[in-house]
């Protein structure tokens, strides 16, 4: 049988992962591709570390060069993380033809164009399913399974970490920074967790899956980025007594933008184009992705002839990424087997592009916490804010309990403009009555509910 094999950069969770994914079900995969993938070079940062891990000692070594040139390696996998060393493994790996596989959202994310042209100009492929989602195949799904379909919505739970953070703080009440810890033991959380909480590695994979389902690269600039750290407990509990539950979501749509230059101004209208944005949001509790717990990821996508489809599984921790990679390995042995190295290439623009529509002009809907005075003549004045910039209130809700001389209010805003909602809140917190910057959270996947239940 013909053998494939394989030079792993990285020999950590996800390295590991994958290396014993194939003793045990190597033989499987072997039957069903007709080709045997054998694993010959391990390089790791420092192979003299004591590891607690299925690799064996005379794979390893310190020099990823050396596996990288090494003629009897035939695609590189490379699991390292970062966007330095790891662009200089896939570049030198593309560059000597060598198909490449990778998990790095971050480096796909920020050299992604480069990449894509380098595995072009060097006639080898550039797979990366366990990019987005750990194993959910959402890559394979957006590029191949729904190529007949133009995408009108998508919206997913694409970060592990930050799920499984809100599902504890919402289900036993711990505190962000224990959830967090246990998310770093369990092996979800990123080297920096920043990346995880303050929303940028959601913001990677969103950007990779919009680039995508648009068929233009959409650069980390153009991905509004939102995190969780300003999450608290309270707004956790409100919203499930609202009928709500909170999600960092990654959402990519198509919208036409709201007119935010006065009518006559010069300020040129941007034309209908896509929403790309991470934040977190309140979800109706009947709606799929509420349900969605702990660090398991779901996407839902809408295609306009297909309608709307559910994406669910494991997205993080390292069996169910080394699943995407093992995908990965056996479509880029196939491509070996077969000389077809471009039968779905690494990424392929649209004809016409399209463009990413600033967050400012984006409609939604939003939930509004505010803090204040508990006397007569406040909600006239708030309300009166707010009708002035012509947003709709869809019902103002003040629960029982003071927080020293203020009470909460919140208020449930219809669809309008980021940007007027920003700067009717901005007049709001400058009353006298409002005791604590208003708190603004986004409303996702609400269309069509009826009003707001009163808690
Ligand atoms: P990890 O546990 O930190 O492992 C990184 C591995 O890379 C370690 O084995 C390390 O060596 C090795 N390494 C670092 N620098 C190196 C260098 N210069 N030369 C050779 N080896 C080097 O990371 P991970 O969680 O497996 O993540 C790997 C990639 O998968 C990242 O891009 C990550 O974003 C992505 N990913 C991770 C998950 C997840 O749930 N963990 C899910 C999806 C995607 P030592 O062992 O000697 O330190
Ligand atoms: N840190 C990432 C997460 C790993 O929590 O989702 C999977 O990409």
């Amino acid at each position: 049988m013909q053998q494939v094999k394989l030079g792993l950069i990285g020999g950590g969770t996800v390295g590991n992962a994958v290396y014993r994914g194939l003793l045990r079900n190597g033989d499987l995969m072997a039957s069903r591709l007709g080709v045997r993938l054998e694993v010959v070079r391990i390089a790791v940062r420092d192979p003299r570390k004591t590891r607690e891990t299925d690799l064996p000692a005379h794979l390893l070594t310190g020099d990823w060069k050396s596996v990288v040139h090494n003629p009897d390696v035939h695609v590189v996998v490379e699991l390292i993380g970062g966007i330095t060393t790891a662009k200089e493994v896939i570049l030198a790996a593309l560059q000597h033809g060598k198909p490449v596989v990778t998990a790095n959202k971050a480096l796909l994310s920020a050299h992604g164009e480069e990449l894509f042209a380098a595995a072009r100009a060097n006639n080898a492929n550039l797979y990366y399913e366990a990019s987005v989602a750990g194993g959910i195949p959402i890559i394979k799904v957006l590029r191949e399974s729904l190529v007949g379909n133009r995408i009108t919505c998508l919206r997913g739970i694409v970060n592990g970490t930050c799920n499984y953070i809100l599902t504890r703080m919402k289900l036993e009440g711990i505190d962000f920074s224990e959830a967090l810890t246990e998310a770093q033991r369990l092996g979800y959380a990123e080297a920096d967790p920043s990346l995880d909480i303050d929303g940028h590695d959601a913001a990677h994979k969103t950007g990779i899956l919009a680039s995508l389902a648009h068929g233009f690269w959409v650069q980390p600039g153009e991905v509004h980025t939102e995190g969780i750290r300003q999450i608290t407990r309270l707004d956790i509990q409100f919203a499930a007594r609202l009928g709500y539950t909170l999600r960092l979501l990654g959402v990519v749509k198509t919208v036409t933008p709201a007119r935010l230059a006065p009518p006559g101004s010069r300020r040129r209208p941007v034309g209908p184009g896509i929403q790309v944005a991470v934040y977190p949001a309140l979800v109706p509790d009947s709606h799929v992705l509420a349900s969605v717990n702990h660090a398991f990821n779901a996407i839902s996508v809408q295609g306009d002839i297909v309608g709307e489809t559910l994406f669910y599984g494991r997205g993080a921790g390292g069996d169910p990424t080394a699943s995407s990679v093992l995908s990965d390995l056996a479509d880029a042995a196939l491509d070996l087997k077969h000389g077809s190295h471009d039968r779905v290439p690494a990424f392929v623009p649209h004809h016409g592009g399209g463009h990413v529509v600033p967050m400012d002009a984006v409609p939604c809907r939003y939930y509004v916490r505010l803090a204040v005075l508990d006397r007569p003549g406040v909600f006239a004045k708030i309300a009166a804010v707010l009708a002035q910039a012509r947003i709709g209130i869809s019902s103002i809700i003040q629960p029982e309990g003071h927080d020293g001389d203020s009470v909460p209010v919140i208020l449930m805003i219809h669809d309008a403009p980021d940007a007027k909602v920003r700067q009717a809140l901005a007049r709001i917190a400058r009353l006298s009555a409002v005791k604590a910057p208003p708190v603004m959270i986004r409303v996702e996947g609400a269309e069509g509910a009826t009003e707001t239940r009163a808690p």
